[in-house]
């Protein structure tokens, strides 16, 4: 199937063609003939091939069957990889918020995708998490992270390596490669879980008639450490507040990075960061809460990193300070005091 052939299916009306700015694939949203709708998902050399997507979309299904569109098949021809799912709505969560605004309907559907989730990770836990059978591996990710930095900063701001003093807002935070050695290092939970790998709300799709339904299977599987996927439910609103609202400048000189910049307001966080929170807290214990805390503020950090190449790529040059600077902060012992972690400890609605 040619990439002019998945968007124009005989007899089908294209509804909509959505370009993934983080895969780079392309989705058609094709009304069949029959009334049916479909996603025809075409990527160029994936990360994660059609079919290993769809043995991973059916560990979700056996969890949440209702909430889970039907893959109708996958194809590989030349580069090109194909995935065709049913479509049951037409708009993500977060698109929906962007159109209408974060009304308290989004917001119940937001907790509920959560609840669902928290209740799939409690019934599906297991002893025993290893970081080598982790179906997100944090070194891999970390070093992604960082190869994304070296690409498209060395040329303005010289190679990571040489930033050997980093100032945030006026404090030196020492260097980038002691604040990388301390984000690569996380501890381990107590089990493992199932859980849909990209817990964000561009990944739920949501019906007109209130139903929501989880898409882009990925990184799904049985062996995933929970911290890691609150800080996805958390840290996805976290990096929308600073893509909208912060703004900087970074500077350097030979052996120090000088990062100044705002956080901005961060409502997106403070509203639809609260099921994360509770979720949090029905699975941490008190002995290991600090440890768990230090290990989602390490995860949130990386989510951060590996918006940068993202932001340059776009032209946001702005977003470079704030989105490294709270890499560093989130990493490098300040976590405690940080919006994002504050919150997870703050008893339910006192942050509201
Ligand atoms: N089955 C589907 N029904 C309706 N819309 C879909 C479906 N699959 C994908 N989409 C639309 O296409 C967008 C991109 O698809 P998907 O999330 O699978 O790709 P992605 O590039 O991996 O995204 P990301 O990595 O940013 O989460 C979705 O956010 C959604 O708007
Ligand atoms: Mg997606």
């Amino acid at each position: 199937m040619s990439r002019h052939e998945a968007g124009s299916q005989a007899g089908s009306l294209l509804l909509r063609t959505i370009r993934s700015g983080t895969s780079g694939a392309e989705v058609f949203l094709l009304r069949q003939p029959g009334g049916a709708t479909v996603a025809t998902k075409v990527t160029r050399n994936p990360r994660v091939s059609s079919s290993v997507q769809a043995q991973r979309h059916a560990v979700m299904a056996k969890h949440f069957a209702s909430h889970t569109p039907a893959v109708l098949g996958t194809a590989t021809e030349a580069a090109l990889d194909v995935i065709v799912t049913a479509a049951p709505a037409v708009w993500s969560l977060d698109e929906a918020i962007a159109r209408v605004g974060p009304t308290p309907e989004l917001y119940l559907i937001w907790q509920d995708v959560v609840n669902t989730l928290v209740t799939v990770w409690r019934s599906t836990a297991e002893p025993g998490f290893d970081p080598t059978r982790a179906t997100r591996n944090h070194d891999l990710r970390c070093r992604r992270g960082h190869q994304g930095l070296e690409d498209v900063l060395t040329t303005d701001l010289g190679p990571p390596s040489r930033w050997l003093s980093i100032m945030i807002n006026g404090s030196d935070m020492g260097s980038w490669f002691r604040a990388f050695e301390q984000l690569l290092v996380v501890g381990r939970p107590d089990s493992h879980i199932t859980c849909h790998g990209d817990p964000h709300a561009g990944n739920v799709l949501v019906a007109s008639d209130g139903t929501w339904h989880l898409i882009d299977w990925e990184w799904s599987g049985d062996h995933h450490d929970w911290r890691m996927m609150v800080s996805h439910l958390l840290g996805s609103w976290y990096v929308r507040d600073l893509l909208d609202h912060a703004s900087g400048t970074a500077s350097a000189t030979p052996d120090r990075l000088v990062l100044d910049y705002a956080i901005g307001e961060t409502p997106r966080l403070r509203q639809f960061g609260i099921p994360a929170a509770d979720a949090f807290r029905r699975m941490t214990t008190p002995a290991r809460t600090e440890q768990d805390l230090s290990d989602v503020a390490r995860y949130v950090a990386l989510l951060l990193l590996r918006e940068i190449p993202r932001a340059v790529l776009a032209g946001r040059r702005h977003l470079i300070a704030p989105l490294l600077g709270e890499c560093i902060r989130l990493t490098t012992g300040e976590h405690s005091n940080h919006p994002a972690i504050r919150l997870l400890k703050a008893p339910v609605g006192a942050a509201r």
